[in-house]
Formats: structure tokens, C-alpha cells, sequence
């Protein structure tokens, strides 16, 4: 509520020519109020109090294709309150005066389990669009996956990450696309390959559709006949640049995994039936994804989906989670469940959109601090001692 209506209900609350059950409704209206949108990064609570900024912060277009799920974004909310439905057994009585959130990966130390997610077109949220992200990964030292449908290409990301960072691939629908793509992110030092193969058949986005046509911009400059996609995709450069090939098999997997000495990773395995497909194909990763709720509609939360896949894995490879996340409390259910490591997407979009670099390294504070504060409240303050004894499904 604006201050000037706050302030017309308590003009009305105190006037006496009014009767009281008048007076106390308006009283009632002057003290309601929606939480204020944040003004300075700082200033934010929780993870969740950026979201609201972000939504003042964007033109309608951009703001919808963040905010979108499919169909009715059922998938989108159930990966969020899936969360809600595990709960915690905490242990008692245990040193926790110091905590150690460590963990290793692909034989590298992680200084926590949290990593940044791929999105697209960045630039769309904020001026210096993946740098900031970059910039903010490297600060406060997460590993960053680079979305293949960047504003900023991968060379200039691992520029200014530091270090190349892990990259996602949309499969081009060529294979000599393919070969192009995975040459030159092999040659810009990435690592880890990360084959998204939860979008190969396309999906419906109303929510997305819907903010689009409220926005009435003129946005030739940036996008294909005005609405279509953004203009300037660096990473499909001098590529047809169509990509997520229907007819991929597993016999795909295996030809990109013949292509590459990076490690490839396959993102949105959500079933223990994939997962031994995929270990028996020879993968190095998982990650159980939904793609955000922004794929297929009524799955089922990620952190429902994971233990069954980590079981499938049987720890010949490293499981990862994304989906949901908002909370300290959230990265440690999955820790729980198995998952080596936890991964964001809106919310450090939310903070990058309202306040740039500043905005995801807050966001990616408070997680942190949460962590840290969830590990020593259940009374095991290292990642090792979170095992799966420590939450139920409710
Ligand atoms: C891109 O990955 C999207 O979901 O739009």
C-alpha cells in the first residue's frame, strides 16, 4: 500500500465523526501492509525478499520469462513445496561451535555445496548480465554453469570468473553444430560438460506468453522481429543455431561423450530407471533437475526425485540437485538425500535483477549463513556428518 492511502485510512481511523466499527476497520487498513519492496541488497532477510525487487526491477517481458513455468507453473511450485514435506532430525549436544562446509567435486575442494545454475540471455535482467553472475561466483567462490544461451560468451565469462566455468549445452540439432560447440568450450578450458536433455520436445508457456504481450516496448533492437529470440547469442556465432534434437537417444550421449575429454554431466535425470541407463553410458555426473518447472508440467519436486536417483547411482558418480532451493534449510535436505552438490537459478536472477553483482552475492550470503547455521543448529557441522538419517518424509 502507497503511504498516501496508508495515510487517508489513518486520517479516517482518527476521525470522530465516524463510527468506532468504521474507525477500527480503517485502523485495521492503515497498519496492513505488504512487505516493502528492498532498497539496498543489504537490507534483505531472506532469499525471498528479492523477488519482489526483481519484479519492480524488470520490464514486464523479462521479468515473465524468469517467472514462468509451463502450463499452469504446477511444476514450478511443487519443487518448491516439496521442500516443505521433508523435515529434519537434529542431534543434540554435539561441538558445534565451529562449521566446515567443504566438500569435494571431480577432486577439487568446494568451499561450500552451493553452485550457480545456467540462465539464459542474462542481459536481460541486468546491463552486465553474466559478468555480474561471474563476478559474484568469483568473489565469493561457487562454481558458476554457464547457460549455452548466454549475452556474454564463455570466453569472456571465464575472463572474468577467473577460472572457465562449467558449461551447459544445448545440443544444436546438426551434429557438426555439436562438434563446433563442444570444440570451442573444450578450447575455452571448461572442465565439465552439461548436457541438458530435459527440453528435447518442446512445452507451452503461458505465464511467459502472458507478461510478454503486457510489455510494450519496441524491442527490435535486442530481439529477432521484436519478440522473438535475443539477437546477440555469441556462444551460436557463425552456427545455424537451432538446438535440443528430438530424436537424441542414448547412442547420442555416447557419441558427445566419444567427442569430448571434458566430463559430461547429464541435467534432468529425475528417474532411478535414467540414472543406471546413464552410469551404464558411461557419465561422470548427474544432475536432477526439472529445468526449474520450466519443461514439463505436474513432475515431481527434485528433492522427491533424488533419492531414488542417488540410490540408482550407487555412488559410482556424483549426484546434484537443482529446483526450489530458497533456503538454507532446503540445501541441507538435499545435502540428506544424497546430493553432492545444490544448485540456484531464480534466486541469484532475482538479485542480479535488482541490484547487479551486489544482488547475487547477497543472495549468495545469506544461503551460506544459513547453511552454516542449519549444519550447526542439527548438530552436524560438516558436510560428511549430513547423512540421510537426518530428514523424513513427511
Ligand atoms: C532456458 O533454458 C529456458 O528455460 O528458457
Amino acid at each position: 500500500m502507497d503511504s498516501s492511502r496508508r495515510d487517508f485510512f489513518r486520517f479516517l481511523a482518527a476521525s470522530t465523526v465516524l463510527a468506532p466499527s468504521v474507525r477500527a476497520w480503517a485502523q485495521q487498513l492503515a497498519v496492513s501492509h505488504e512487505p516493502a519492496v528492498l532498497m539496498r541488497a543489504a537490507d534483505a532477510l531472506q532469499v525471498m525478499d528479492f523477488e519482489a525487487a526483481a519484479r519492480r526491477a524488470l520490464a514486464p517481458a523479462h521479468w515473465g520469462y524468469m517467472a514462468s513455468g509451463v502450463d499452469d507453473d504446477l511444476t514450478l511450485k511443487t519443487n518448491v513445496e516439496a521442500f516443505r514435506h521433508v523435515q529434519m532430525k537434529p542431534r543434540r549436544l554435539v561441538d558445534v561451535s565451529k562449521a566446515d562446509l567443504s566438500t569435494e567435486v571431480f577432486g577439487v575442494r568446494w568451499d561450500t555445496p552451493l553452485f550457480i545454475c545456467p540462465v539464459g540471455g542474462q542481459r536481460a535482467f541486468h546491463a552486465d548480465g553474466e559478468l555480474a553472475t561471474a563476478r559474484a561466483a568469483k568473489e565469493k567462490r561457487h562454481t558458476m554453469i554457464l547457460s549455452n544461451v548466454t549475452t556474454y560468451s564463455v570466453e569472456e565469462v571465464a575472463k572474468t570468473l577467473g577460472t572457465p566455468p562449467w558449461q551447459q549445452l544445448y545440443m544444436p540439432l546438426k551434429w557438426d553444430e555439436t562438434e563446433k560447440m563442444v570444440k570451442r568450450i573444450e578450447d575455452a578450458g571448461c572442465p565439465v560438460l552439461v548436457w541438458t536433455v530435459d527440453l528435447l520436445a518442446g512445452r507451452n508457456t503461458p505465464t511467459m506468453t502472458r507478461f510478454a504481450r503486457e510489455d510494450t516496448r519496441n524491442c527490435v533492437a535486442c530481439h529477432v522481429n521484436g519478440p522473438g529470440r535475443p539477437v546477440h547469442r555469441p556462444m551460436y556465432d557463425g552456427l545455424e543455431g537451432r538446438f535440443n534434437p528430438p530424436d537424441a537417444t542414448w547412442a547420442t550421449f555416447e557419441r558427445l561423450k566419444a567427442l569430448t575429454r571434458m566430463k559430461v554431466l547429464l541435467k534432468g535425470i529425475d528417474s532411478a530407471e535414467d540414472a543406471q541407463l546413464a552410469v551404464r553410458h558411461g557419465v561422470d555426473g548427474l544432475i536432477v533437475s526439472n529445468h526449474g518447472g520450466r519443461a514439463t508440467e505436474t513432475l515431481r519436486g527434485t528433492i522427491d526425485c533424488l533419492p531414488e536417483v542417488v540410490q540408482a547411482a550407487k555412488g559410482r558418480v556424483p549426484v546434484f540437485l537443482d529446483g526450489g532451493v530458497r533456503h538454507g534449510t532446503d540445501i541441507y535436505k538435499a545435502l540428506a538425500s544424497g546430493a553432492r552438490g545444490v544448485g540456484i537459478g531464480r534466486p541469484y536472477i532475482w538479485g542480479l535483477s535488482a541490484f547487479g553483482q551486489e544482488g547475487v552475492e547477497r543472495v549468495l550470503d545469506i544461503l551460506r549463513a544459513e547453511l552454516t547455521m542449519t549444519m550447526k543448529q542439527m548438530g552436524t557441522p560438516t558436510v560428511k556428518d549430513i547423512t540421510a538419517a537426518r530428514v523424513v518424509r513427511a
